[in-house]
């Protein structure tokens, strides 16, 4: 288990590049599988959700060459149609993988995806989904086999604007007989990015960032080259980075629409925001001030930015409020805070943050994907070391996090 060491107290300053969005890549990356044909990725980032999500696709019979952020997959020869539960285990979003096979071969087999640190994490609207689409569901012995001889497209309305349903309802039915129409869809930008992406292949779909999303099964999908959106959440993180170590960053490759909920957020805590078409400028405050937020589906605050603004707020002057509306289990990081000084208390969903001067280095844990860079920022912030252990969750969302830092002024080394 390798650990980051940081220095804290540098103020960061200077230029970031933002990398490939990790989830866009997922489910397009699935949605490859859809044409039996080539596809060319550009801007993929390389992570480890993204490296397991190839390994799925070469052991199901893909062809998948790699070359930095190019990715080149051939799914003419898949012969498996089931996902390995080692592999299933290893990542919570490869149930999309389950719409894509089932979009194309009308069957899949797939063990359920275990929980993970933020929540229980359930597939039920997915499943609902699917049998709403005339796919049979056999669950036994932890495995989820689905099948049918046609898809057929229907109406289906969510009970939650879920992500991975909205995305794995689409990658079932664009090749389904007659049209489905979603309603109470997700409307993140990774949806978009996903449905911009299949109509360059030849799908027919539209109301893709509203919560009314249609689509009209289509027979054949062609070859597509697609580039993929820049990550949001790494967007966010880097502002936050910025604000908590008093720095002036300037961050490119991005798309500032994407992220109006933390770059206000960042402007009522004190921050001077300064927004071009695809960069965003960051000059901090001496001091934060407290602001309350509360996370919601898109295109209200994420919940992916939480725990890292959280953090901002332990050393903001005054008392914040958080609450958390999406996942149950998101408010981990709290506790790792409090042992370097932050003064927090959680109310069930709520979490209230006095904010401290300043927070002071020690060892603390990643609690989970975004946990775990939260901690990052705590450690930019305190005086004298920290280490965050358990790293591997910090590893499957960010590319090159450290040295990204590093060249703004960070001091963070790993420690295998
Ligand atoms: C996606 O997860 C993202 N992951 C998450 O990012 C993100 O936090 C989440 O959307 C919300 O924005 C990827 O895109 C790979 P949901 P997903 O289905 O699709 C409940 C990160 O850090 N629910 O929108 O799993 C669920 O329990 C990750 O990058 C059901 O009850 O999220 C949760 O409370 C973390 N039944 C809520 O809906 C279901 O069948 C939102 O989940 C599905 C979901």
């Amino acid at each position: 288990m390798a650990n980051y060491i940081i220095e804290g107290g540098k103020r960061l300053e200077g230029e970031v590049k933002i990398s490939g969005s990790k989830n866009a890549s997922l489910p397009i990356i699935c949605a490859s599988i859809l044409n039996g044909k080539k596809t060319k990725l550009y801007n993929v980032p390389d992570i480890h959700d993204t490296q397991v999500t190839l390994k799925i696709l070469r052991y199901i019979g893909c062809k998948v060459k790699k070359d930095n952020d190019k990715i080149e997959i051939d799914s003419r020869y898949i012969t498996k149609k089931e996902i390995p539960e080692d592999l299933m285990h290893q990542m919570r979003s490869t149930v999309i993988l389950a719409g894509a096979i089932l979009g194309r071969f009308k069957e899949v087999t797939f063990s359920y995806p275990g929980g993970c640190d933020i929540g229980a994490r359930p597939i039920d609207l997915h499943l609902k989904s699917f049998k709403k689409l005339g796919i049979n569901i056999a669950e036994n012995y932890g495995f989820i086999r689905c099948s049918c001889d046609k898809i057929v497209g229907t109406n289906i309305d969510l009970d939650f604007p879920s992500v991975g349903a909205t995305e794995n309802i689409i990658l079932a039915s664009v090749l389904a007989e007659g049209k489905t129409v979603i309603t109470n869809a997700a409307r993140e930008p990774e949806i978009v990015d996903l449905v911009n992406m299949l109509k360059k292949m030849g799908a027919i779909i539209s109301g893709e960032g509203t919560n009314i999303i249609q689509i009209e099964g289509v027979k054949e999908l062609k070859e597509v080259k697609y580039r993929i959106m820049p990550d949001r959440i790494e967007t966010g993180t880097f502002l936050c980075a910025g604000a908590i170590t008093g720095g002036k960053i300037k961050v490119t490759n991005c798309i500032p629409e994407h992220i109006v909920p933390i770059t206000s957020k960042l402007e009522e805590a004190g921050c001077n925001i300064l927004i071009e078409k695809n960069s965003i400028e960051l000059k901090a405050p001496t001091r934060l001030k407290a602001v309350e937020l509360k996370t919601m589906p898109y295109p209200g605050f994420p919940t992916d930015m939480q725990s890292i603004f959280g953090t901002v707020l332990s050393v903001s002057k005054g008392t914040s409020v958080i609450t958390e509306n999406i996942f149950e289990n998101r408010f981990k990081y709290l506790a790792e805070l409090k042992r370097m000084g932050a003064k927090n208390k959680q109310e069930g969903n709520v979490a209230i943050i006095t904010g401290v001067r300043r927070l002071s280095g020690t060892n603390v844990k990643s609690t989970d994907l975004r946990g775990g860079a939260a901690m990052i920022l705590a450690g930019l912030n305190a005086k004298g070391t920290t280490t965050v252990t358990n790293i591997e969750y910090i590893l499957r969302g960010y590319e090159n996090i450290d040295k990204k830092l590093n060249k703004i002024g960070a001091n963070i080394r790993i420690e295998e």
